[in-house]
């Protein structure tokens, strides 16, 4: 079982695992159309929200491949967004990285700062070679996220997914536990 030793503390944040107490906080975005403008899923009833954070409180290690990890992203106001490592391959010590912000802290760096710790965990911690993400081909503060972190976009796959009963593209970005290590 691999796990983050937590609380993992940034300048700013704690990262640690999602509890129920997270309830309001987490639903305070999940409730919200502007959160799911670019993903799949819908804006979220109270009671789906704490299915939906119950399932999260179970994410707090990789036993196997296909876990998730998800973190909750706290600041002195409360849980903010979380961030997320899905562990795809062992063999290729490959993980996807999510994340989700409650709008009203966005553009202040906090998501970004949030990322780059689990994704630090995830090659400094767990040994990782390999972590990417991907986001609609209209997410830009996804993409410019992903950027910032030092992650190299690697594809578009044009028309690739049904979203919302549209053809859409999707981009993909990648950082290698060697380029990580020498981010400036
Ligand atoms: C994706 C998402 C987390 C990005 O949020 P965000 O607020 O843009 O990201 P950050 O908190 O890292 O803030 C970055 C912004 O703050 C600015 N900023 C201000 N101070 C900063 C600092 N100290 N450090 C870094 N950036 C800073 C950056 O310039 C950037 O603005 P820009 O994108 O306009 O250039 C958010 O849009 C979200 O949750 N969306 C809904 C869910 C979703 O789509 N998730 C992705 C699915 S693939």
């Amino acid at each position: 079982m691999f796990r983050p030793t937590y609380p993992i503390r940034t300048a700013r944040l704690t990262l640690r695992p999602v509890t129920l107490d997270d309830l309001d906080d987490v639903y305070s975005w999940q409730r919200r159309p502007d959160v799911f403008r670019w993903t799949l899923g819908e804006p979220r009833t109270r009671e789906e929200s704490r299915s939906s954070v119950l399932a999260m409180a179970g994410e707090d290690a990789l036993r196997a491949e296909g876990d998730c990890l998800t973190l909750a992203v706290a600041t002195d106001a409360g849980v903010i967004g979380t961030v997320e490592l899905v562990w795809r391959s062992r063999t290729d010590r490959t993980a996807e990285l999510g994340y989700v912000f409650h709008p009203g802290h966005g553009g202040r760096g906090l998501a970004t700062e949030a990322a780059a710790a689990l994704v630090n965990w995830g090659f400094t911690g767990f040994g990782l070679h390999r972590v990417y993400a991907r986001c609609h081909g209209r997410n830009a503060a996804s993409a410019r996220l992903m950027a910032r972190l030092g992650m190299r976009q690697e594809a578009r796959h044009v028309e690739s997914y049904l979203f919302r009963g549209e053809w859409a593209d999707q981009i993909v970005y990648a950082i290698l536990a060697s380029e990580w290590a020498r981010r400036p």
